[in-house]
């Protein structure tokens, strides 16, 4: 008989069973949910809500469930629903009298919304420590290429050049970003929500604040609609989730193309590389093109859920169970991703020779050309306009613009001076971009400085 059974008279159809049952998935929380009994066992223990010997029993009986479930010696029940049930059945099952205690005080709703927010926090935690590794080796990889010159980009056009320290730093931005929303999704997950009840609250005198001191959670619920029908945390993991992904998407997307025979920035390791079926030549970087797709994946997971909840009457609607397997499935594919992108990322081979070459070629230096005649006295407009013509008139030549003599460079200006070749050699182009952020060397290093101590500061 289901423990809700008494008011039916009718068992439930097979159809319904398997349908509605969500222990298939939500076995996964049986930690939290474990936990989150034997705070509110000892709560009612100590507040005289059950007898206290009643509640060391659930107590004791609970922990040998959740040892016994690490073991894989539990059979979970379709017929009992849900990880709540099931622990819950199991309990009686195993202590009689005193485990029909345990649910005073209590519904399913608040209980799936406690283990809910304590398996986010978990998550936010172990995303932020991955993200944190993962920004560890863009900070070493930055490190060794302060002065490695390369190309940057706008609109896949090479434009001005920059180093592969300073492109590694942009990276680490948005991952220490990233940690940050973790930080704050672990923060709105923070809230205990027990005593909420099925909605209304509870008619016994339960002590919240010592369930939150038990379970470590920095605040209660202020409204008992809202502690059960709330899941904006598992939103916010999902969209910190999906902005990670997203950057690990872009990170990865031009992992493909500086991997590409046309750009040969980066050769992936073997390992990181698989074959082709049929061209015997091929190796193909499909690791970061599975990060790339599973990013869609993600974004699903929050789409997903925001639809779900879009039009939800207050309080507690059976389709929120839908959270959970979006949160689950993000927060697998999210941990896999970032995995293998670090190890995948720390054993790129970057190849500085062709990375020179491609910031050399495209005009890279015209900014700094026209930024030559501008500390020469002339203003700025002015200049965007000789230095066009100069490259109109280089690309007829097919030549680069430090390969015309002086003379040529003086019948476009009589500013141009002897001082142009170095002014707008590629290491100028770098160095003289010392504005705090640009990627000067010393710029860069000092923003790896302020990501050491970003993460050795970081905590959640
Ligand atoms: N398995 C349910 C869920 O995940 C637990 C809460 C069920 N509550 C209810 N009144 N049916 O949302």
């Amino acid at each position: 008989m289901k423990l809700w059974g008494g008011r039916f008279e009718k068992k439930t159809d097979g159809l319904v069973d398997d349908f509605h049952s969500s222990i298939t998935f939500d076995q996964r929380l049986y930690r939290q949910d474990i936990a989150g009994s034997i705070a509110h066992a000892t709560m009612l223990g100590e507040q005289g809500i059950i007898p206290k010997a009643d509640a060391d029993a659930i107590v004791a009986g609970l922990e040998g469930i959740r040892q016994d479930i690490a073991a894989g010696k539990v059979h979970f029940e379709l017929d009992a629903e849900d990880i709540h049930m099931n622990v819950e059945k199991l309990l009686i099952e195993r202590i009689g009298e005193a485990g029909k205690r345990l649910h005073t005080g209590r519904s399913r709703n608040d209980q799936v919304a406690l283990d809910c927010r304590m398996y986010v926090r978990d998550a936010a935690k172990e995303a932020a420590s991955l993200m944190g590794e993962l920004c560890q080796t863009l900070l070493s990889i930055a490190k060794a290429n302060v002065s490695t010159i390369m190309p940057g980009y706008t609109h896949l056009q090479r434009a001005q050049p920059i180093t592969l320290g300073h492109h590694m730093m942009a990276y680490f931005q948005m991952f220490a970003r990233d940690m940050q929303r973790m930080r704050e999704t672990y923060a709105h997950a923070d809230v205990m929500p027990l005593g909420s009840g099925a909605l209304a609250g509870t008619t016994y005198p339960l002590d919240r604040e010592r369930v939150a001191e038990l379970l470590g959670f920095s605040a209660i619920s202020q409204n008992s609609l809202d502690g059960v029908s709330d899941r904006d945390f598992v939103c916010d993991y999902l969209y910190a989730a999906s902005v990670c992904m997203m950057h690990l998407s872009r990170f990865c997307e031009e992992l493909i193309l500086w991997n590409s025979h046309e750009f040969r920035f980066v050769e992936m390791d073997d390992a990181f590389s698989t074959g082709s079926s049929i061209m015997p030549q091929k190796k193909n970087p499909d690791v970061a093109e599975l990060i790339r797709g599973k990013t869609g994946r993600v974004y699903g997971d929050l789409t997903g859920l925001l639809a779900t909840m879009k039009s939800l009457p207050l309080a507690y609607n059976k389709d929120m169970q839908e959270d959970k397997e979006a949160l689950f499935d993000a927060r697998d594919t999210l941990v896999k991703s970032l995995v293998v992108f670090s190890a995948m990322l720390a054993s790129c081979s970057f190849k500085p020779e062709n990375m020179a070459r491609g910031a050399a070629g495209g005009f890279t230096n015209a900014t700094d050309a026209a930024d030559y005649l501008v500390r020469k006295g002339m203003p700025f407009r002015d200049a965007h306009a000789v230095i066009g013509r100069l490259v109109l008139y280089c690309v007829k030549a097919d030549k680069a613009l430090l390969d015309l003599t002086l003379d040529e460079l003086k019948s476009f200006s009589d500013l141009f001076e002897s001082d142009i070749y170095d002014a707008c050699s590629m290491h100028a182009c770098v160095t003289l971009r010392d504005v705090p952020g640009g990627p000067a060397p010393e710029r860069v290093l000092e923003s790896i400085e302020a990501g050491e101590a970003f993460l050795k500061s970081f905590s959640i």
